[in-house]
């Protein structure tokens, strides 16, 4: 890849830049050659370019002017400074200012295209990271968030209001809701981004280890540690801990966790130096913490210190009129991930899907699509494709009963549904009354009875 870097040389001194450009050329490097400072500082806000090698004594504008301003407004490019022999005091200045390395002339080819490749192999790392970093944005940024009910954007404002500060903030909500996929949210849309977001399920280990995860420890500390370890904590300085299921909590480690919420200092396991870390904690629960402090299970002080913003998930089931942005989301998911041409649900396989109950949430869901769309032959997926607990015949009822008001008159209602059942199959069945009966079960007597009770014409 190195070969493929794109290299800015100053020099005022033309001949000299010819010969180092024909060096790098032959090294395989693509090369602009400027002999003025002005102009390759112009050229750098145009152009794409990986280091910069740069004299440091030219007329009107120094190498150091150029370092400092290649340093103010591009950082990540890596600076590369070549001294006059003798100078070494500006060469150390250099360095000071954040010059990737020097080299004093006259120096051989090889010291020049060693720190050259030097610089474009941490040029590359740096772009590499920032492709990373644009691509976690991209796949946990605020906009991944699917859903357009009225419980979801309360979630996304409040996201969005605690996103950037430093307040901890509290998820709780049923399993599979997206208390991870908020965490993420909050972190990638925080000035913090840029930090590690490092997430850690206080359930998946044993306290001992748990503790030694989130706290480190120093060489020797117990039988085992051959090696000092940094724990979440400091990985995590500068940018998000995301502590999940918090209620799985050891009485002690709750205590050691509200001294780092609360001086933001703690010590490695087996070590006494405190370690100052600036982190942002999001915690999550699926369990009712309010009710376990009330039981004595869970501190209530740390309880107060994590519950600064709660951000409660809502269960799918409360929020059935995003299932159906929620199946196509996933739909183009798999069908992106797994190279395959789309499928749809049949309407009413989708109103099966709309009705059921949800008890795992969101992944759930996401779980049946993707067996769907896996399974399923055809293009459609029909009532029949779905698995047998959401073909429960009941399913289908609740979404059309969630769609109606809780306070209302039942008889009244009851007949206004039948009479819109009847007006449906009378429709479906061209008008023929035999044929509206047998779609609804009845006898053509008890269809022509309702028909008059409900003033339906047939027209
Ligand atoms: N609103 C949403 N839009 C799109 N995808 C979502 C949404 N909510 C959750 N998901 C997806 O559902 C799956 C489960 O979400 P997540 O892991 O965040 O849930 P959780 O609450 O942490 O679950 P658990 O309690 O089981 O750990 C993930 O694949 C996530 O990307
Ligand atoms: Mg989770």
């Amino acid at each position: 890849m190195s070969e493929q870097s794109h290299i800015l040389i100053i020099d005022d001194e033309k001949n000299y830049l010819l010969v180092l450009q024909t060096l790098l050329e032959d090294e395989g490097y693509t090369v602009t050659a400027l002999n003025d400072p002005e102009t390759a500082l112009a050229f750098l806000s145009e152009s794409e370019v990986d280091v910069v090698v740069t004299d440091m004594k030219m007329p009107k504008v120094s190498g150091r002017e150029v370092l400092q301003q290649v340093k103010k407004n591009w950082p990540h490019i890596p600076v590369l400074i070549m001294t006059a022999f003798g100078s070494i005091e500006s060469a150390v200045e250099a360095m000071k200012y954040g010059a990737f390395d020097y080299i004093t002339k006259p120096f051989s080819n090889d010291e020049l295209l060693l720190s050259v490749h030097n610089a474009t192999e941490l040029a590359r790392a740096h772009r590499q990271y920032r492709l990373l970093q644009e691509s976690m944005e991209e796949r946990y940024g605020v906009h991944k968030i699917v859903g357009r009910s009225h419980a979801i954007r309360t979630v996304l404002a409040m996201v969005e209001r605690a996103a950037p500060s430093r307040a901890t903030v509290l998820i709780s909500g049923e399993s599979g809701t997206g208390k991870e996929l908020v965490a993420r949210a909050i972190h990638y849309s925080s000035p913090r981004k840029d930090k590690p977001f490092i997430s850690v399920n206080c359930m998946a280990l044993n306290p001992g280890v748990l503790e030694s995860e989130l706290f480190g420890h120093e060489k020797g500390s117990f039988t085992g540690a051959v090696a000092m370890r940094r724990g979440r904590f400091e990985q995590a300085d500068g940018g998000t801990l995301f502590l999940d299921e918090i209620a799985e909590l050891t009485p002690e480690l709750q205590v050691k966790l509200l001294r780092v919420l609360q001086e933001r200092k703690f010590e490695r396991v087996g070590g006494g130096a405190e370690i100052e870390v600036d982190i942002r904690v999001v915690a999550a629960t699926n369990k009712d913490l309010a009710e376990l402090v009330e039981k004595g299970a869970f501190r209530d002080d740390l309880y107060y210190r994590l519950n600064v913003v709660q951000i409660p998930l809502p269960a799918l089931r409360e929020r059935r009129e995003d299932i159906p942005s929620l199946v196509a989301h996933f739909m183009e998911k798999v069908t992106a991930e797994n190279n395959m041409p789309p499928k749809t649900f049949s309407t009413e396989a989708l109103n099966y899907l709309t009705g059921y109950e949800w008890p795992g949430n969101i992944r759930q869901l996401e779980n049946v699509v993707e067996s769907c769309m896996v399974l399923v032959p055809g293009n459609v997926i029909n009532v029949d494709d779905l698995p047998a607990e959401i073909r429960d015949e009941d399913s289908q009822f609740k979404s059309a009963v969630d769609l109606l008001p809780v306070q209302l008159d039942l008889a009244d209602t009851l007949e206004k549904i039948e009479a819109a059942l009847i007006r449906r199959a009378l429709v479906r069945a061209d008008l023929v009354q035999v044929k509206a009966a047998e779609y609804l079960g009845i006898s053509k007597s008890l269809l022509q009875y309702k028909l008059k009770k409900y003033g339906i014409t047939g027209h």
